[in-house]
């Protein structure tokens, strides 16, 4: 079994940690933070606490676990893992800074991964006189629960390595998927438009967001709709994201944040943690269904649904993933119904390509341009799939 160490005890560093000793691996954890060593223990047992209470953990197994964990109170003490996963703040010095220490402390074998969401990869590689040996390793929250992870290779990532980190994360039962190292991977590219467009329509005054959000849940069988999604995530969070996709784009107009939802920041409307977000949590019902006609209903659905499949088709055409990790990021991710490109051939790729064409002829913005992947695939009436 493999030494894993693991940087930063918050909640997607604890939650990889509890990942690799249920595993068997012993596992050494370190955050500078004071009072991170008990809110880690506190945590760690309070989840096995649940899952004993559920029959699904013994507390022998669950004392076995807990041993395998050792918290340390120097970086230095990761020193001798054969992997190393970092999960500190999404800061690009303070990650540069960790990871160029890394490289003093570990031997030349141990694999360096770090867990950010939307920093470049390849950048926290070059802090290191060896960034062959880095890649990144994307877990998602919680991570103990989150069968995705995504794999991204730095430029100067050797093959080995990425082979070993993705035997190594799929021996967990999680299912990777390889990503080309660009902003927000693959998910939290590919997913803007069920926030971003949601939004859109909302403060164009098409539809409100109870319809929107059923209309997603009854009609297009995810899980939250967007707005209820984007409470859950925090509204803190979510723009964060948004913003640094956007700006790390160029400012694509396809990834264009809102006022609606820089608003509701400002405000301190974070969501659910905070009480309030889009709905009211303490003195409202929170999300509440609503009726919506078909008509509504499918032009809601439609628009969505066309623009989160020009995002998954642009990302294969640009060579970010191929399809069928495309798909399996967004099911296994976000918990989407289908994947998109599975989807696309379902409604048929000319009438996806047709709701875009629209939307580009009645807007005249560039955020509804169709990829060309789309364009030549209807044009030849192609599918994804065969
Ligand atoms: N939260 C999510 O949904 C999510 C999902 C996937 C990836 N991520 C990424 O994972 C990373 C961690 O996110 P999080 O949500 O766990 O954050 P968090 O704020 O919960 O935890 C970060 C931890 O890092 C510690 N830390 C900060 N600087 C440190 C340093 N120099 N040395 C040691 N420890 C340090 C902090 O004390 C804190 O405990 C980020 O890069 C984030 O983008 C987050």
């Amino acid at each position: 079994m493999l030494k894993i160490g693991v940087i930063g005890a918050g909640s997607m560093g604890s939650g990889i940690a509890e990942v690799a000793a249920t595993f068997g691996h012993s596992v050494i954890i370190y955050d500078n933070a004071i009072g991170a060593r008990d809110k880690f223990e506190n945590g760690l047992q309070r989840n096995f606490q649940k899952l004993i209470e559920k029959g699904k953990m013994t507390n022998e197994t669950a004392r076995e676990i807990t041993e395998r964990i050792l918290f340390v109170q120097r970086l230095q003490d990761v020193g001798e893992s054969d992997l190393v996963i970092e999960a500190v703040v999404e800061d690009i010095k303070v990650k540069k800074d960790i990871f160029s220490e890394l490289e003093q402390v570990c031997g030349h074998e141990t694999i360096l991964a770090t867990n950010t969401s939307s920093l470049s990869v390849t950048s926290i590689a070059a802090a290191c006189k060896y960034p062959e040996r880095v890649l990144g390793i994307h877990f998602f929250n919680p991570a103990t629960l989150m069968p995705l992870v995504e794999i991204i290779p730095g430029i100067a990532t050797q093959e080995i390595v990425v082979q070993q980190a993705r035997e190594l994360i799929d021996s967990w039962n999680k299912v990777t998927v390889l990503a080309k190292d660009t902003p927000g991977f693959i998910v939290n590219r590919i997913a803007r438009p069920f926030y971003g467009e949601a939004i859109r329509i909302l403060e164009e005054g098409l539809a409100t967001k109870e319809e929107i959000d059923t209309t997603m849940k009854k009609w297009g069988g995810f899980r939250m709709g967007p707005f209820e999604l984007m409470d859950f995530i925090g509204n803190d969070v979510n723009y964060a994201v948004t913003e640094t996709v956007f700006r790390e784009f160029w400012f694509d107009p396809r990834y264009k944040p809102s006022f609606t939802q820089k608003r509701l920041v400002e405000a301190g409307f974070l969501g659910r943690k905070s009480g309030r977000g889009y709905y009211d949590y303490v003195n409202g019902k929170g999300p509440v269904e609503v009726e919506v006609n078909e008509e509504k209903a499918l032009e809601i659905l439609n628009r969505i649904l066309a623009m989160l499949i020009n995002e998954a088709a642009d990302a294969l055409y640009l060579g970010i993933a191929n399809k069928e990790d495309i798909d399996l990021s967004m099911t296994k991710g976000v918990n989407y119904p289908k994947g998109l490109l599975k989807w696309a051939d379902e409604i048929g790729i000319s009438k996806v390509y047709q709701t875009l064409l629209n939307l580009y002829e009645t807007y005249c913005e560039d955020r509804y341009r169709p990829s060309p992947i789309l364009r030549r695939m209807a044009k030849n009436n192609q599918r994804f799939y065969a």
